[in-house]
């Protein structure tokens, strides 16, 4: 038995199981994100072989540790049982995918939430509405299907698609919450909501300049 509080806490509902009833939590986590991972790659490597460019930037993933789903649970007044987390923590599981232009995020978008087997359980669009903040990004809470040695089961994976110029922003927003333990002074709010509003404007401009050169290879080629 392990005796680290994090992992004696997240299986309180089986405390002789403990560390295997940990194990078992984290891999649906683990499978669940390689799966959607996987469709991701399908995706940018389909459109890097057949088309001109791929709408898929860059992708990365993270799990949540045990602590910190914990700390989770706590913030959101969750039950620490795993039944509880299972069901109300759902981005245990993370991927993020950049694009470069802002149509990209919902052409990305599009083509998962078309995967028959996949079911999107939250959409939030904070780019038509971003956040108080000036955050700015797509997030989908996805079911994806897991098959493991003896049973089969639909998991939760947040998915955040945004631009490069909003992930720019949203890293540089993130270090500066923490520089300041969460206490940003106003005027840097003020700052950080200009630079969205500009960062909004640069993706309309790029887009416009990317659509013109596409544009501009169709009437070359005719
Ligand atoms: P969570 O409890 O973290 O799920 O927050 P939520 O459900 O209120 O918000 P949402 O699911 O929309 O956003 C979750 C994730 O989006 C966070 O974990 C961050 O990665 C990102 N995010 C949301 N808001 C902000 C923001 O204002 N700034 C930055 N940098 N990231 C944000
Ligand atoms: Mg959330």
């Amino acid at each position: 038995m392990n005796n680290n509080p994090a992992v004696v806490s997240l299986a309180l509902d089986d405390p002789t199981a403990g560390r295997a009833t940990l194990t078992r939590f984290m891999n649906r986590y683990r499978f669940a994100l390689q799966e959607i991972a996987t469709r991701i790659d399908i995706l940018k490597q389909e459109f890097e072989t057949t088309h001109e460019y791929s709408p898929i930037e860059h992708v990365s993933q993270r799990i949540k540790t045990p602590e910190s789903i914990i700390s989770k649970a706590r913030r959101l007044g969750v039950d620490l049982s795993l039944d509880a987390i299972r069901e109300q923590v759902r981005d245990i599981a993370g991927i993020r995918i950049t694009c470069s232009f802002t149509s990209d995020v919902f052409r990305v978008a599009s083509m998962l939430v078309q995967q028959p087997d996949l079911t999107v359980v939250e959409y939030k669009d904070y780019i038509e509405e971003p956040k108080p903040s000036g955050y700015r990004s797509l997030h989908l809470i996805v079911e994806v299907p897991v098959y493991t040695s003896d049973r089969g089961d639909r998991v939760c994976v947040e998915v955040q698609i945004r631009t490069i110029a909003m992930d720019f922003w949203a890293s540089l927003e993130h270090k500066i919450y923490y520089k300041y333990r969460r206490e940003v002074p106003q005027r840097l709010r003020d700052d950080l909501l200009e630079v969205s509003e500009d960062i909004k404007r640069l993706d309309a401009k790029m887009e416009r300049l990317h659509r013109e050169m596409q544009q501009r290879k169709v009437d070359d080629f005719e």
